[in-house]
């Protein structure tokens, strides 16, 4: 319980001071409680964040609770009676029911780290400056409040008014306004707090950002393993970086603030500007791309200007090419300013090709032609096929007054990059440190350079079909945040601004996308033919049952294989319905603490025992969190399976099948449902 007291306590803290206008003794000891993590205030719950599932007394080593689910006999089956009639409607050959099914495949929260994860010792990076403070010493926080407690001192009636408004109105425009200029508080990642507050805006004039002059030249960056052979080049990337480290640490350009920023948007030390008792959060919605394009972009230039090249470009990760799926050599080099002691060794060695897939300690054994094909399927998956429309590919709409608990859903282009952070990151480390969580992925100079990637997706995204454009919504185009430029000065940046990469004069090199029209094939297993309208065969009478969970039993705690059948709002689609909409796959209401690492799949009427990946038609998409701040939260999973239920053979079915398949737990998630919706 020691995790989830302390969850509780930051909830009820929340909601305390927020509501009830607490003495500043009784905050004070709040934030005592916060501090130490080593109470549990119990017996009382904040509406809205409780739930029985999250709540149970978990531990990963705790044997499992039984579940009504794990059915080892026919009589439970009678519990699904109502699905199994529907599913008997859908399927001819409906499922057969095996008086010997097989256990459920569970998932255990214990791995040992296989052999060559190994190595200790740390060296850590030596840079000589000729100047100026060291790059790596604790900076302390520049922002006067240093609680909760501080800032909400100076809450006036604005911010109670806000909260009586309904968050998902869409009659008002609430664009988010980026960070309350006053609030920034202690970061928090695992059992600890750090220090991520850039300098303070408070008091200083923030200009608003304009688009930098036509006459400046245009950057152009290159694939990291291209531009690393340019000598030249390398020179001057090597020569910013440097630079940047030896900038003093209260320098808001400096290696350790610039880190900072993501940090202060991602774990929960900045507040939203207009309605300072919601947190603010960059990921899980459509501020994700933009933010971090204006994020790069600031770095780019302030790199350029450290060496006085208004022409420096960053390169680029080139993951969805075969030939730049290791990490590029340049950041591998111990001596080099790139590099960064804290990631995975297994990882940086020259055979290592970047795993989109990624299980975290259990990782695939594949040979470089499988693991290619395999991300080329992943990077088809979340740009093609499963993004074929805005939400599903930029993420949920969030407007100020969302609650940053409730994170309706990453894009998928948000979720085609997470599996890099955890990839690259030490995973030896509790917090996976640098790159696997986002207090610290800004220190890894690999940061930039996998969000340069992500960034030209974005543009790629768009050339790729119809309904593929940027949002035109309001709040989108004007939700602000706060960036130091080049010169050090305050800027306030507006979506809108950096929806065209070439009036902000940097572009891509233009490279071949393999990925493109990638061939899905079909799952190879009998079960799946046997089961899911194949060729009956011989033997289809000995085939695996698949084990179906009512729906009722949801929300239900993910800790082994789950299959389910799903209604679909409409059946055989006629070619233009699957235009005019898709059908979306939605994994509703996943819950778990925003610092572990949870990763499961999602298949479409396939072997739960066999579950295929991502290269087959069964295959919808991955859900994984890359840890951020210690919050419990909510989010969704969207998949676009328009595409999938025609490969399967499925268009003139009711109901789908629908099995989740955990993954890496490291630790509790629930999931309060699934269902298929169709979209404009
Ligand atoms: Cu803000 Cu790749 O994360």
């Amino acid at each position: 319980m020691h995790d989830l007291s302390k969850l509780w306590s930051v909830h009820l803290y929340h909601y305390l001071i927020t509501k009830f206008n607490f003495t500043k003794n009784t905050q004070n000891t709040l934030d005592y409680y916060l501090i130490h993590h080593n109470t549990r205030l119990s017996g009382l719950f904040i509406h809205g964040y409780h739930s029985p599932q999250f709540s149970q007394n978990y531990h990963p080593s705790s044997p499992r609770k039984p579940k009504p689910k794990n059915t080892q006999n026919m009589a439970s089956f009678a519990s699904f009676t109502a699905p199994s009639a529907a599913t008997a409607a859908a399927y001819p050959k409906t499922p057969q029911l095996s008086a010997a099914t097989k256990p459920p495949t569970h998932i255990s929260h214990h791995y040992s780290s296989p052999a060559g994860h190994r190595r200790r010792t740390r060296q850590p990076l030596h840079i000589t400056c000729d100047s100026t403070a060291p790059n790596n010493t604790p900076v302390p926080d520049n922002h006067s409040p240093t609680s909760r407690r501080d800032l909400l001192l100076g809450l006036g009636a604005g911010a109670t008014t806000a909260l009586t408004l309904d968050p998902f109105s869409a009659a008002l425009a609430r664009p988010v306004r980026g960070p309350s200029i006053e609030a920034c508080v202690r970061a928090t990642a695992g059992d600890q707090t750090f220090a991520c507050c850039p300098p303070s805006f408070a008091g200083v004039d923030i200009m608003d950002f304009q688009l930098p002059s036509a006459s400046e030249p245009v950057r152009i960056r290159r694939p990291a393993h291209l531009a690393g052979l340019d000598p030249v080049w390398l020179d001057k990337y090597k020569r910013a970086i440097k630079a940047m480290r030896c900038l003093p640490n209260d320098d808001p350009r400096s290696y350790i603030q610039q880190a900072r920023v993501h940090c202060a948007y991602c774990n929960g030390a900045y507040v939203q500007a207009d309605d300072t008792n919601k947190g603010l959060q960059i990921h899980y919605s459509w501020l994700f791309l933009p933010f971090h394009r204006y994020y790069i972009y600031f770095y780019e230039r302030i790199l350029g200007k450290l060496i006085d090249d208004p022409t420096f470009a960053l390169p680029f990760w080139n993951w969805d090419h075969e030939d730049g799926m290791p990490i590029a050599d340049m950041f591998k080099d111990t001596e080099s300013p790139l590099y960064d002691p804290l990631r995975n060794p297994a990882h940086q060695l020259p055979t290592s090709l970047l795993d989109l897939d990624y299980n975290k300690r259990q990782p695939a054994v594949r040979t470089k032609e499988e693991q290619v094909r395999v991300n080329y399927a992943v990077v088809y998956n979340n740009m093609v096929s499963g993004a074929k429309r805005r939400l599903e590919f930029f993420g949920a709409k969030y407007r100020t007054g969302s609650a940053v608990p409730v994170r309706q859903s990453s894009g998928s282009c948000e979720n085609l990059h997470n599996p890099a952070h955890i990839w690259v990151g030490d995973s030896s480390r509790a917090l996976g440190e640098d790159m696997g969580n986002f207090y610290s992925s800004g220190r890894d100079p690999l940061f930039y350079v996998h969000h340069g990637n992500v960034d030209r997706l974005w543009n790629v995204w768009k050339t790729i079909g119809k309904f593929r454009f940027d949002f035109d919504d309001y709040d989108y185009l004007n939700a602000s945040f706060l960036f130091y430029d080049e010169n050090a000065k305050p800027v306030r940046v507006k979506v809108k601004d950096c929806l065209d990469n070439k009036l902000m004069r940097y572009d891509y090199e233009e490279r071949p996308l393999p990925w493109r029209n990638f061939q899905k094939t079909p799952a190879s297993s009998a079960t799946v033919a046997n089961i899911f309208g194949g060729e009956k065969t011989a033997n289809a009478a000995e085939a695996p049952a698949v084990e179906l969970t009512p729906l009722t039993e949801f929300p239900l705690a993910l800790d082994s294989v789950v299959s389910v059948s799903v209604a679909r709002p409409k059946k055989s689609r006629t070619a233009a319905e699957k235009e005019a909409q898709s059908e979306v796959l939605v994994v509703y209401g996943i819950e778990l603490q925003g610092d572990k690492v949870v990763k499961f799949d999602v298949v479409v009427n396939d072997d739960p025992a066999n579950p295929s990946g991502p290269d087959k038609f069964e295959y919808a998409g991955s859900f994984l969190n890359v840890p951020h701040d210690s919050m419990k939260f909510a989010t969704n999973l969207r998949l676009d399976i328009t595409d999938l239920v025609g490969d399967i053979g499925a268009d003139d079915d009711d109901e789908l099948v629908v099995t989740l398949v955990p993954r890496v737990a490291d630790g509790p998630v629930t999931i309060a449902g699934v269902r298929i919706e169709l979209q404009n």
